[in-house]
């Protein structure tokens, strides 16, 4: 008797916490999932494009490289910028012949080789890359596309560590070119702290990719509600050119 006493009152508390609960349960259970799922694909897909890459470009040339990766894109996901808005970005490169490039978000070193065939001989890229598998196998294919330790240098850490020791990589020199394309979150945020820093030179330019989608909005908002401080240029398929006006 004192049993059935009991256990109602816990019974009914059982069937209501787990009905109360249930869909924020069911919610954050679906949320990690996919998220190991994301975490886990982008490996896969990392692991793969590296050894496609490495195994069909020839060693060396940097073209060849390129239109690897490209083949490889034409049959597998991937999550370079591709050869339609690879070439807008070589035409800012040609253009501006910047001598100092910050690239967030590494990935297999396909903008990274895009740009580095571009620089003038002085020029160097800084290219940073949170994942420490991705970064090393991104600099694996910087390597086999025929660069130099002198002319690049990965970081593997966040943008934001990267661009808070930003003068201890580039010698003091400030940036001629930004090309964000790691987070959309985090564009404005990186974007205040390198102006914050004096890390941009008087009129660089900021790349901003996936531009269109609604994580690179405060950005966006930012930039566009300060007319005397940046001017928006093109824009090719979310690829966007930002020039930054810095008082001298
Ligand atoms: C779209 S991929 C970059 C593609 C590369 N720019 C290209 O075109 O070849 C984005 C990369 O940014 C990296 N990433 C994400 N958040 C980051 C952060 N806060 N700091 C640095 N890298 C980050 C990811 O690990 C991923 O490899
Ligand atoms: C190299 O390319 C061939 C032909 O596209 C492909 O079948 C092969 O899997 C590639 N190699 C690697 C290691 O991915």
């Amino acid at each position: 008797m004192s049993l059935l006493v009991f256990s109602v009152p816990l019974l009914s508390a059982v069937v209501v916490m787990t009905a109360v609960f249930r869909s924020p349960l069911l919610a954050l259970c679906r949320q990690l999932y996919s998220g190991t799922l994301r975490r886990s694909h982008r490996k896969v897909c990392v692991s793969s494009t590296h050894a496609y890459v490495f195994s069909n470009c020839t060693h060396g040339q940097a073209q060849s490289v390129l239109l690897t990766f490209d083949l490889y894109s034409t049959t597998h996901t991937s999550f370079n910028i591709g050869p339609q808005k690879g070439e807008f970005l070589d035409e800012i490169v040609k253009r501006e012949a910047p001598r100092r490039v910050l690239e967030l978000g590494t990935h297999c070193g396909y903008a990274s080789v895009r740009i580095l065939r571009l620089l003038p001989p002085s020029g160097k890229l800084l290219t940073v890359e949170l994942d420490p598998l991705t970064a090393d196998r991104g600099e694996e294919i910087i390597l086999v596309a025929g660069f130099k330790h002198q002319q690049f240098q990965v970081l593997t850490c966040s943008s934001a560590e990267a661009i808070s020791s930003l003068l201890s990589h580039t010698g003091n020199d400030l940036l001629d070119l930004v090309l964000m394309d790691h987070d959309p979150e985090l564009y404005l945020q990186d974007l205040l702290a390198l102006q914050r820093g004096n890390l941009l030179s008087t009129s660089c330019v900021v790349l901003i990719n996936r531009a269109l989608t609604p994580g690179a909005r405060d950005l966006l908002e930012y930039v566009t509600a300060r007319p005397q401080s940046f001017s928006m240029g093109r824009q090719l398929d979310g690829l966007m050119e930002i020039r930054c006006h810095t008082a001298a």
